[in-house]
C-alpha cells in the first residue's frame, strides 16, 4: 500500500467541545485527509455526544471531507438530518439495524458515501457480502462507545480477512468490481479505536488504508507531527 493511498481521520470526539469549530480547522490545517465525527445514542453504547446541529457547525467551520459514525439504533430515523448538516459519508453498524442493505442503499440515493460497521466481537464472515454494497468498511479496533481506550490486537486477522476478501471477489475503490485491466484504488478499510504510531502501522500492513485516530492525535501540540508518524513519514 503506498502511503498516497493511506487516509488519516482525527476523531474529534477526543477534542475540546466547547471550541468544536477552532478544533475542526486546527485538523484540517494539521493536513488531516478528512474529519471523523463520533455520533452516540445512549442506547447501541452507553454515551452521548454530538447532533445534527454541531456536525452543521464543524461543516461551516472547515471544508475538510466529513464523515459521520453512527453510534445509533434507527440510524434510517437520522440520515437526512445528518446528509443536511454536511455529512459526505455516513457509516452505521450492522449490530444496530436489521435491514443492512436497505440503508447501503438509501445513503447512496442520498448523494453521499456509505459505510458499514463492525464491532470487535461480530464475526468477519459477515462482512464480504456488503464489499460491493458499501464504499468503506470500519473494523472496530475497541468496542465502540469511549474515546481512550486500548487497542484489540485480535482485530489484525480480521482486517487481513477482509483485506483478502477484496482480492479475491476483485472488488475496488467504491465496491466495484474491477474489470480485466483496469486498475481502481483499493478498496476503504478503515479502523477506529487504540489507533497511535505503534498500532497503526499493524493495521496498515494488515490492509488498512483509512485510520482514525482520536486521544493520539489531540494530545500532540502539533497534530501534524503525529498524522505525519502515522502516516510512516515521520
Ligand atoms: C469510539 C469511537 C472512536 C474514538 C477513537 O467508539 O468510535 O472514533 O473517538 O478514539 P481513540 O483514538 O482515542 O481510541
Ligand atoms: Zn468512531
Amino acid at each position: 500500500m503506498t502511503k498516497k493511498n493511506l487516509y488519516i481521520a482525527p476523531s474529534i470526539l477526543a477534542g475540546d467541545f466547547g471550541r468544536l469549530a477552532d478544533e475542526a480547522k486546527r485538523v484540517e490545517e494539521a493536513g488531516a485527509d478528512l474529519l471523523h465525527i463520533d455520533i452516540m445514542d445512549g442506547h447501541f453504547v452507553p454515551n452521548l455526544t454530538l447532533g445534527p446541529k454541531a456536525v452543521a457547525a464543524i461543516n461551516r467551520a472547515s471544508s475538510l471531507f466529513l464523515e459521520v459514525h453512527l453510534m445509533i439504533y434507527n440510524p434510517y430515523e437520522y440520515i437526512e438530518r445528518f446528509v443536511e448538516a454536511g455529512a459526505d459519508r455516513i457509516i452505521f453498524h450492522f449490530e444496530a439495524v436489521e435491514n443492512v442493505e436497505e440503508i447501503l442503499a438509501y445513503v447512496r440515493t442520498c448523494g453521499i458515501q456509505v459505510g458499514l460497521a463492525f464491532c470487535p466481537e461480530t464475526s468477519s464472515d459477515f462482512v464480504a457480502k456488503f464489499l460491493n454494497k458499501a464504499d468503506l468498511i470500519l473494523l472496530m479496533t475497541v468496542n465502540p462507545g469511549f474515546g481512550g481506550q486500548a487497542f484489540l490486537p485480535e482485530v489484525i486477522d480480521k482486517i487481513r480477512f477482509v483485506r483478502e476478501a477484496c482480492h479475491h471477489l476483485k472488488i475496488g475503490a467504491g465496491g466495484e468490481v474491477v474489470k480485466k485491466g483496469e486498475i481502481l484504488p483499493p478498496y476503504l478499510i478503515e479502523v477506529d479505536g487504540g489507533v497511535d504510531d505503534k498500532t497503526a502501522p499493524l493495521c496498515v500492513e494488515a490492509g488498512a488504508n483509512v485510520l482514525v485516530s482520536g486521544s493520539y492525535l489531540f494530545k500532540e501540540k502539533d497534530m501534524a507531527i503525529g498524522i505525519g508518524k502515522l502516516r510512516g513519514e515521520v
